[in-house]
Protein backbone atom coordinates (compact mmCIF):
# COMPACT_ATOMS: atom_id res chain seq x y z
CA UNK A 1 0.00 0.00 0.00
CA UNK A 2 2.51 2.83 -1.27
CA UNK A 3 2.41 5.32 -2.96
CA UNK A 4 5.89 7.16 -3.20
CA UNK A 5 8.78 8.88 -5.17
CA UNK A 6 11.60 7.35 -5.05
CA UNK A 7 14.65 9.20 -6.15
CA UNK A 8 18.19 8.23 -4.57
CA UNK A 9 20.41 10.91 -3.29
CA UNK A 10 22.06 11.65 -6.47
CA UNK A 11 20.27 10.61 -9.31
CA UNK A 12 22.52 12.09 -12.39
CA UNK A 13 24.77 9.08 -11.35
CA UNK A 14 22.49 6.42 -10.51
CA UNK A 15 19.35 6.01 -13.00
CA UNK A 16 16.65 3.61 -12.39
CA UNK A 17 15.71 1.09 -13.95
CA UNK A 18 11.93 1.90 -14.11
CA UNK A 19 10.10 5.29 -14.49
CA UNK A 20 7.31 3.59 -13.05
CA UNK A 21 6.66 0.36 -11.39
CA UNK A 22 3.02 -0.55 -10.91
CA UNK A 23 2.79 -3.86 -8.56
CA UNK A 24 -0.16 -5.90 -7.64
CA UNK A 25 -2.28 -2.71 -7.50
CA UNK A 26 -5.86 -3.01 -6.51
CA UNK A 27 -8.05 -0.02 -6.39
CA UNK A 28 -11.53 -0.14 -4.83
CA UNK A 29 -14.58 2.48 -5.08
CA UNK A 30 -16.59 1.19 -2.62
CA UNK A 31 -17.53 -2.67 -3.54
CA UNK A 32 -16.52 -1.68 -7.57
CA UNK A 33 -13.29 -3.06 -7.84
CA UNK A 34 -11.79 -0.72 -10.94
CA UNK A 35 -8.44 -2.25 -10.44
CA UNK A 36 -7.56 -6.05 -9.29
CA UNK A 37 -3.88 -7.23 -9.34
CA UNK A 38 -2.49 -5.48 -12.27
CA UNK A 39 1.30 -5.01 -12.75
CA UNK A 40 2.99 -2.18 -14.93
CA UNK A 41 6.56 -1.59 -15.66
CA UNK A 42 7.48 1.66 -17.81
CA UNK A 43 11.40 2.10 -18.56
CA UNK A 44 12.75 5.13 -18.91
CA UNK A 45 12.40 6.42 -22.17
CA UNK A 46 9.51 4.13 -23.33
CA UNK A 47 6.16 4.98 -24.64
CA UNK A 48 3.48 2.80 -23.25
CA UNK A 49 0.00 2.84 -24.76
CA UNK A 50 -2.64 1.96 -22.35
CA UNK A 51 -6.24 -0.26 -24.02
CA UNK A 52 -9.18 -1.77 -22.85
CA UNK A 53 -12.72 -0.73 -23.31
CA UNK A 54 -14.79 1.98 -21.19
CA UNK A 55 -14.77 1.39 -17.35
CA UNK A 56 -11.74 -1.06 -17.25
CA UNK A 57 -9.86 1.40 -14.75
CA UNK A 58 -7.66 2.72 -17.16
CA UNK A 59 -8.10 6.12 -15.66
CA UNK A 60 -7.96 4.76 -12.17
CA UNK A 61 -4.73 3.32 -12.79
CA UNK A 62 -2.88 6.80 -14.31
CA UNK A 63 -4.73 8.18 -11.40
CA UNK A 64 -3.29 5.94 -8.45
CA UNK A 65 0.37 6.52 -10.23
CA UNK A 66 -0.23 10.04 -9.87
CA UNK A 67 -0.95 9.56 -6.40
CA UNK A 68 -5.02 11.33 -6.93
CA UNK A 69 -6.71 8.21 -6.07
CA UNK A 70 -5.94 6.00 -2.80
CA UNK A 71 -4.71 2.70 -3.32
CA UNK A 72 -6.01 -0.43 -2.03
CA UNK A 73 -2.92 -2.82 -2.45
CA UNK A 74 0.07 -2.76 -4.13
CA UNK A 75 2.16 -0.41 -4.95
CA UNK A 76 3.31 2.28 -7.14
CA UNK A 77 6.29 3.42 -7.56
CA UNK A 78 7.96 6.50 -9.65
CA UNK A 79 12.04 6.32 -10.35
CA UNK A 80 12.47 9.76 -12.51
CA UNK A 81 9.86 12.26 -11.60
CA UNK A 82 12.44 14.92 -10.17
CA UNK A 83 11.24 17.38 -12.69
CA UNK A 84 7.73 16.65 -11.54
CA UNK A 85 5.30 14.77 -13.72
CA UNK A 86 3.34 16.05 -16.97
CA UNK A 87 -0.61 15.08 -17.22
CA UNK A 88 -2.98 15.74 -19.89
CA UNK A 89 -5.97 14.17 -17.89
CA UNK A 90 -8.86 13.07 -19.54
CA UNK A 91 -11.92 14.82 -17.95
CA UNK A 92 -10.89 18.80 -17.93
CA UNK A 93 -12.68 19.89 -15.13
CA UNK A 94 -12.51 23.77 -15.85
CA UNK A 95 -15.90 25.75 -16.85
CA UNK A 96 -14.84 26.88 -19.90
CA UNK A 97 -17.00 30.34 -19.30
CA UNK A 98 -14.38 30.74 -16.55
CA UNK A 99 -12.97 33.78 -17.76
CA UNK A 100 -9.36 32.53 -18.10
CA UNK A 101 -6.56 33.24 -20.22
CA UNK A 102 -4.24 30.36 -22.42
CA UNK A 103 -1.86 31.78 -20.35
CA UNK A 104 -3.07 31.34 -17.10
CA UNK A 105 -4.27 27.59 -17.65
CA UNK A 106 -0.18 26.83 -18.91
CA UNK A 107 1.17 28.57 -16.17
CA UNK A 108 -0.72 26.35 -13.60
CA UNK A 109 1.46 23.53 -14.73
CA UNK A 110 4.28 25.08 -12.62
CA UNK A 111 1.72 26.77 -9.94
CA UNK A 112 0.02 25.08 -7.34
CA UNK A 113 -2.30 28.29 -7.30
CA UNK A 114 -4.22 30.40 -10.00
CA UNK A 115 -1.52 32.56 -11.22
CA UNK A 116 -2.88 35.97 -11.59
CA UNK A 117 0.16 38.08 -11.95
CA UNK A 118 2.60 35.90 -14.31
CA UNK A 119 6.16 37.18 -14.28
CA UNK A 120 7.98 37.94 -17.82
CA UNK A 121 10.12 35.08 -17.22
CA UNK A 122 7.28 32.32 -16.45
CA UNK A 123 5.65 33.84 -19.35
CA UNK A 124 8.71 33.15 -21.59
CA UNK A 125 8.83 29.19 -20.69
CA UNK A 126 4.64 29.90 -21.79
CA UNK A 127 5.34 31.01 -24.91
CA UNK A 128 7.72 28.63 -25.81
CA UNK A 129 5.48 25.68 -24.63
CA UNK A 130 2.28 26.84 -27.09
CA UNK A 131 5.26 27.33 -29.98
CA UNK A 132 5.53 23.66 -29.41
CA UNK A 133 2.40 22.39 -29.51
CA UNK A 134 1.67 24.71 -32.49
CA UNK A 135 -0.23 27.40 -30.56
CA UNK A 136 1.89 30.42 -31.07
CA UNK A 137 0.65 33.87 -30.36
CA UNK A 138 -2.54 31.96 -28.64
CA UNK A 139 -1.10 33.28 -24.84
CA UNK A 140 -4.28 36.20 -24.39
CA UNK A 141 -6.57 34.14 -26.02
CA UNK A 142 -9.92 33.31 -23.72
CA UNK A 143 -10.10 29.47 -23.14
CA UNK A 144 -13.95 30.07 -23.82
CA UNK A 145 -13.16 31.27 -27.40
CA UNK A 146 -10.72 27.83 -28.26
CA UNK A 147 -12.26 24.46 -30.37
CA UNK A 148 -11.90 21.65 -28.31
CA UNK A 149 -9.15 20.35 -30.68
CA UNK A 150 -6.67 24.12 -29.38
CA UNK A 151 -7.79 23.49 -25.81
CA UNK A 152 -6.52 20.09 -25.73
CA UNK A 153 -3.30 21.17 -26.84
CA UNK A 154 -3.40 23.95 -24.19
CA UNK A 155 -3.45 21.09 -21.54
CA UNK A 156 -0.77 19.70 -23.80
CA UNK A 157 1.46 22.96 -23.40
CA UNK A 158 0.56 23.28 -19.48
CA UNK A 159 2.08 19.53 -19.32
CA UNK A 160 5.27 20.35 -21.03
CA UNK A 161 6.00 23.33 -19.06
CA UNK A 162 8.12 21.38 -16.13
CA UNK A 163 10.30 19.53 -18.74
CA UNK A 164 8.79 16.95 -17.52
CA UNK A 165 10.91 13.31 -17.42
CA UNK A 166 6.99 11.44 -17.41
CA UNK A 167 4.66 12.53 -19.50
CA UNK A 168 1.09 11.06 -18.82
CA UNK A 169 -1.85 11.37 -21.10
CA UNK A 170 -5.15 10.16 -21.08
CA UNK A 171 -6.39 9.61 -24.43
CA UNK A 172 -5.05 12.78 -25.84
CA UNK A 173 -6.28 12.49 -29.08
CA UNK A 174 -9.95 13.75 -27.83
CA UNK A 175 -11.14 16.55 -30.02
CA UNK A 176 -8.22 16.42 -32.13
CA UNK A 177 -8.61 16.32 -36.02
CA UNK A 178 -6.11 13.86 -37.98
CA UNK A 179 -3.38 16.52 -38.75
CA UNK A 180 -3.57 17.59 -35.00
CA UNK A 181 -3.30 13.94 -33.74
CA UNK A 182 -0.31 13.03 -36.08
CA UNK A 183 1.06 16.31 -34.93
CA UNK A 184 0.30 15.65 -31.05
CA UNK A 185 2.11 12.31 -31.97
CA UNK A 186 5.16 13.52 -33.53
CA UNK A 187 5.76 16.01 -30.71
CA UNK A 188 5.98 13.01 -28.10
CA UNK A 189 8.29 10.95 -30.39
CA UNK A 190 10.23 14.12 -30.76
CA UNK A 191 10.37 14.55 -27.19
CA UNK A 192 11.23 11.33 -25.97
CA UNK A 193 14.10 11.00 -28.74
CA UNK A 194 15.42 14.44 -27.76
CA UNK A 195 14.96 14.41 -24.23
CA UNK A 196 14.36 10.73 -23.33
CA UNK A 197 11.12 11.33 -22.11
CA UNK A 198 8.97 8.35 -20.69
CA UNK A 199 5.12 8.37 -22.24
CA UNK A 200 2.39 6.84 -20.59
CA UNK A 201 -0.91 7.21 -22.38
CA UNK A 202 -4.46 5.77 -22.52
CA UNK A 203 -5.50 5.66 -26.05
CA UNK A 204 -8.38 3.92 -27.82
CA UNK A 205 -6.39 4.51 -30.88
CA UNK A 206 -5.10 0.92 -31.96
CA UNK A 207 -3.41 2.53 -34.69
CA UNK A 208 -1.84 5.24 -32.46
CA UNK A 209 -0.44 2.31 -30.26
CA UNK A 210 1.20 0.11 -32.89
CA UNK A 211 2.86 2.82 -34.73
CA UNK A 212 4.11 5.36 -31.43
CA UNK A 213 4.36 3.11 -28.70
CA UNK A 214 7.26 0.85 -27.68
CA UNK A 215 5.08 -0.87 -25.32
CA UNK A 216 1.80 -1.81 -24.22
CA UNK A 217 -0.82 -2.52 -22.03
CA UNK A 218 -4.00 -4.22 -23.14
CA UNK A 219 -6.30 -4.13 -19.21
CA UNK A 220 -9.92 -5.18 -18.13
CA UNK A 221 -9.41 -4.45 -14.36
CA UNK A 222 -6.12 -6.29 -14.51
CA UNK A 223 -3.90 -7.43 -17.08
CA UNK A 224 -4.99 -8.86 -20.28
CA UNK A 225 -1.50 -8.46 -22.53
CA UNK A 226 1.45 -6.19 -22.09
CA UNK A 227 4.34 -6.51 -23.78
CA UNK A 228 5.68 -4.59 -27.16
CA UNK A 229 2.71 -3.85 -29.66
CA UNK A 230 2.64 -7.28 -31.29
CA UNK A 231 0.47 -8.11 -28.75
CA UNK A 232 -2.35 -6.15 -30.10
CA UNK A 233 -3.56 -9.14 -31.61
CA UNK A 234 -6.88 -10.18 -31.72
CA UNK A 235 -7.23 -12.42 -29.13
CA UNK A 236 -5.58 -10.51 -26.65
CA UNK A 237 -8.40 -8.04 -28.06
CA UNK A 238 -11.14 -9.99 -27.54
CA UNK A 239 -10.18 -10.88 -24.25
CA UNK A 240 -10.23 -6.87 -23.00
CA UNK A 241 -13.38 -6.05 -25.36
CA UNK A 242 -15.13 -8.79 -25.90
CA UNK A 243 -14.30 -8.45 -29.86
CA UNK A 244 -11.47 -8.40 -32.24
CA UNK A 245 -11.14 -4.66 -32.41
CA UNK A 246 -12.38 -2.86 -35.89
CA UNK A 247 -10.99 -4.07 -39.06
CA UNK A 248 -7.84 -2.85 -40.11
CA UNK A 249 -4.93 -2.42 -42.98
CA UNK A 250 -2.12 -2.89 -40.61
CA UNK A 251 -1.32 -4.35 -37.57
CA UNK A 252 -1.36 -7.79 -35.60
CA UNK A 253 -5.15 -7.70 -34.47
CA UNK A 254 -5.88 -7.85 -38.33
N1 LIG B 1 -14.06 8.71 -8.30
C1 LIG B 1 -14.75 7.58 -8.51
N2 LIG B 1 -15.70 7.18 -7.64
C2 LIG B 1 -16.38 6.04 -7.82
N3 LIG B 1 -16.19 5.20 -8.86
C3 LIG B 1 -15.25 5.55 -9.76
C4 LIG B 1 -14.49 6.75 -9.64
N4 LIG B 1 -13.63 6.82 -10.68
C5 LIG B 1 -13.86 5.73 -11.43
N5 LIG B 1 -14.82 4.95 -10.88
C6 LIG B 1 -15.31 3.66 -11.41
O1 LIG B 1 -14.16 2.85 -11.63
C7 LIG B 1 -14.31 2.11 -12.84
C8 LIG B 1 -13.16 2.43 -13.78
O2 LIG B 1 -13.26 3.78 -14.20
P1 LIG B 1 -12.18 4.47 -15.12
O3 LIG B 1 -12.56 5.91 -15.23
O4 LIG B 1 -10.84 4.17 -14.58
O5 LIG B 1 -12.38 3.72 -16.51
P2 LIG B 1 -11.71 3.97 -17.93
O6 LIG B 1 -11.10 2.69 -18.36
O7 LIG B 1 -10.84 5.16 -17.86
O8 LIG B 1 -12.98 4.25 -18.86
P3 LIG B 1 -13.17 5.27 -20.13
O9 LIG B 1 -12.61 4.54 -21.33
O10 LIG B 1 -14.64 5.41 -20.23
O11 LIG B 1 -12.48 6.55 -19.83
C9 LIG B 1 -15.68 2.46 -13.39
O12 LIG B 1 -16.59 1.47 -12.97
C10 LIG B 1 -15.99 3.80 -12.74
O13 LIG B 1 -17.37 3.97 -12.58
MG1 LIG C 1 -10.87 7.02 -18.74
Amino acid sequence: MQNEMKQSPDESKQMPSYCVRVEGLTVRFGRNVAIEDLNLECTPGSWTAVLGPNGSGKSTLLKAILGLVDIDHGSVQIGCGSSGIGYVPQAKTLDRRFPATVVEMVSTGLKSRWPFLIPGGLRKKVEICLERVGLRGYNGHLLSDLSGGELQRVYLARSLIRNPALIILDEPATGLDRSGETDMYELLDQLRQEAGTTILMVTHDLDAAYHHATHVLVMNRTNIASGTPACLTQENLKAAFGHGGHEHPSGPWK
